[in-house]
């Protein structure tokens, strides 16, 4: 009866009270309420919304519905809420590893048009994502650095109600997904959270101030549980760096971390950013003096030792992963067929045929193609001429389709005859 009650209330527009929340959150992870209570709730949550405190409580009972953990070192995490190209973690975590500050990292397999950070980080032979959170945090202590994902003792409630919403059309409002994304990352126990909230035609935020809405809901969620936080608001218009997959972007990933490639700067000076910002509120120092740690960390091969020391406590392989890239695929070439200045990539439609050629999975437990996806061969700004590659399409499946995914990523590109303005990648800092 008292879950009626509390749907009338928010049906009407009310402020929920704090045990009211916790009791429906608690009932629900128990199974006493019932699924359609739930989705009933989050749909009158997603038409009346919440207020800061409301949103606060429900964040705090979802994080209280399994295990919290606690540590005795500085800590740091950030999230990234999704994009195309989105490898940032894989250099962000362990820079900010080799600054002295530790970083447990959960994190998901994707769901959707390329895999998350875990199915990237498992297309490295013997990468085992799957940790006891006994393990996972013993490595984030010795190592600096753990990338596991979560196991089913963390947030449940989330679980459940993350199930809920993707059926009942209730994904979408920015009090659940603060709950949802901020339940877990708190649970982790980290010390500082940074946020990477992606914008763009790539991404589920699509515009400046959906954006800035759900950063800023992050963060005062953060701070209303007593932990140091910030945003960045990100571009997400084009892919970030030049490879779009899984394997390919674990391999561009290393690159950065080896400071191999001057092209790939603009992504190394944006993980530096994310980097500096965790190292500046978690150690108390300025940003600046932070940017210039990670610089020289990343420069002088630290946070790559980081990152390999990482990869063999998690059982990985890295000769067997140069192995991997170089085994057999199908591969398919698109050019340009005009000449001028990379003008545009819309990072939706390279996302699309990445999925496409395997790279991403409709439902979980679906297999990814570790060598699928989609590798740029041009820039946003870059000069090129008829015939010049413009990305290369690899799959190991049947390539029955290649020629249309080719044609469809050929759209993805505007070329213009005049030169254009360098892309911005951090549109604004929510501090
Ligand atoms: N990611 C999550 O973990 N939860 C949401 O609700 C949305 C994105």
């Amino acid at each position: 009866m008292i879950a009626k009650l509390i749907l009338d209330k928010k049906r009407e527009g009310h402020a929920l009270g704090s045990a009211e929340i916790r009791e429906f959150i608690d009932g629900y992870t128990k199974g006493e309420i019932p699924d359609y209570q739930m989705s009933a709730l989050a749909m009158a949550i997603c038409c009346r919304g919440m207020t800061e405190r409301e949103t606060a409580d429900l964040t705090d009972a979802m994080m209280r519905s399994g295990r919290c953990l606690s540590w005795d070192v500085p800590t740091a995490d950030k999230h990234s809420t999704g994009g195309v190209g989105d490898k940032l973690s894989l250099i962000i975590q362990p820079l900010a590893a080799a600054c002295g500050v530790a970083v447990p990292s959960l994190t998901g397999r994707g769901l959707g048009l390329t895999g998350g950070t875990a199915d990237k980080l498992e297309t490295i032979p013997g990468y085992s994502c799957s940790q006891t959170l006994e393990r996972f945090q013993e490595i984030a202590k010795t190592v600096g650095v753990s990338m596991a994902v979560q196991t089913d003792e963390i947030c449940p409630a989330d679980k459940k109600l993350y199930a809920l919403r993707d059926v009942t059309g209730t994904v979408a409002s920015i009090p659940l997904i603060t709950g949802s994304i901020l339940s877990k990352k708190l649970a982790e126990g980290a010390g500082t959270l940074v946020f990477d909230v992606k914008c763009g035609r790539g991404t589920f935020m699509k515009t400046p101030d959906e954006a800035r809405a759900l950063a800023a809901s992050l963060v005062g969620g953060s701070r209303a549980a007593g932990r140091k936080a910030t945003a960045l608001v990100t571009d997400m218009d084009e892919p970030l760096g030049f490879a779009v997959g899984n394997a390919n972007e674990v391999a561009e990933s290393l690159a950065i971390l080896s400071c191999a490639d001057p092209r790939l700067d603009d992504i190394a000076e944006l993980c530096i950013e994310f980097a500096a910002r965790m190292v500046a509120l978690e150690k108390g120092m300025p940003v600046d003096a932070a940017r210039a740690m990670c610089r020289e960390k990343l420069r002088d091969g630290s946070a790559k030792e980081r990152f390999v020391a990482m990869v063999e406590a998690h059982g990985g392989d890295l000769a067997r992963f140069e192995t991997l890239l170089a085994s057999p695929t199908f591969k398919f070439r698109v050019q340009s067929m005009k000449s001028g200045y990379i003008a545009d990539i819309d990072a939706e439609k390279v996302a699309k045929v990445a999925f496409a050629l395997g790279a991403g999975r409709e439902k979980a437990g679906d297999r990814i193609d570790p060598l699928a996806g989609v590798t740029l061969a041009v820039k946003h700004g870059d000069k090129v001429s008829v015939g010049a590659p413009l990305a290369t399409l690899e799959t190991t499946r049947e390539p029955d389709e290649l020629e249309r995914l080719a044609a469809d990523l050929l759209k993805a590109f505007t070329i213009t005859q005049e030169p254009v303005s360098p892309r911005r990648l951090v549109i604004e800092a929510i501090d």
